[in-house]
């Protein structure tokens, strides 16, 4: 394919211009970047594996009935999706005490909770992703309170659909991080899922031993990073050859 038209770098992935008018090209970089970018490195593999990864997830959470972006997997490193205006909100569902929460509340890392627990972070690198509630997200205009309704219900679909699906490979879903965005077709607005879905957004334990599966593994210079993206993939039984 040729080179076309960048739209957008990101931290982990570039957008270029798709075929089709309303497509775009994500392409998915090895480059890792943790603590708002403090931490930067290269993780060689992680693009190839995120795609993969992601294009699976996407892909089983279209089957059962939650929209995304995601059209097609062009090659190792690119996949096509559907154009989107990007909300500038991070969702956050969490189902066990682990990385901010775990530090801002003092509850130790691994606890489960009582229930899974949502939260919001306004998208910004200047400010560094700060934690939003519900009022900021509609008082600023981020999203309208239906889209925020709508937001919410896919999250928790996710979260169900994705804890048996990793269950079911012996991972725990322990959080992770979606974003949405709006889709007009026929005059008509949906929400969709949007980004990606891979072991950088995601935390994924071992559930006999507890073992970090996920970025997580950068972020703490635990080692073994790109085999423990290796390990989900393979679980998942999409570990790409070569
Ligand atoms: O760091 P924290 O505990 O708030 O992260 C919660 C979840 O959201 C983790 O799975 C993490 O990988 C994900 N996350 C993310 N992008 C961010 C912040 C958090 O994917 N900017």
């Amino acid at each position: 394919m040729t080179r076309r038209r960048r739209i957008y770098e990101g931290k982990a992935k570039v957008l270029f211009e798709g075929p089709e008018p309303g497509t775009l090209v994500q392409y998915f970089k090895d480059d890792a970047t943790a603590f708002n970018n403090q931490k930067k490195g290269v993780i060689t593999g992680k693009g190839v594996l995120n795609n993969r990864i992601s294009e699976y997830l996407m892909s089983r959470l279209s089957e059962i009935g939650v929209p995304t972006h995601f059209m097609r997997r062009l090659n190792m490193r690119e996949q096509l999706v559907r154009e989107v205006e990007i909300i500038p909100i991070e969702v956050v569902v969490r189902n066990v005490a682990a990385g901010s929460l775990s530090r801002r509340f003092g509850i130790p890392e691994g606890t489960p909770l009582p229930r899974s627990i949502i939260e919001y972070y306004y998208k910004s690198d200047e400010l560094g992703d700060p934690m939003v509630s519900e009022e900021h997200i509609t008082a600023f205009g981020w999203a309208a309170p239906q889209d925020l309704d709508d937001m919410v219900a896919l999250s928790l679909r996710v979260n169900d659909y994705l804890s048996g699906l990793f269950l079911g490979i012996g991972l725990k879903l322990v959080d992770f991080k979606l974003e949405f965005g709006r889709l007009w077709e026929n005059e008509e607005m949906r929400i969709v899922l949007a980004d990606e879905i891979s072991p950088d957004n995601c935390r994924l334990w071992d559930v006999k031993t507890n073992e970090k599966l996920d970025k997580d593994r950068f972020r703490q210079d635990l080692g073994r990073v790109e085999e423990a993206y290796q390990e989900v993939a393979r679980r998942l039984g999409i570990l790409p050859e070569g």
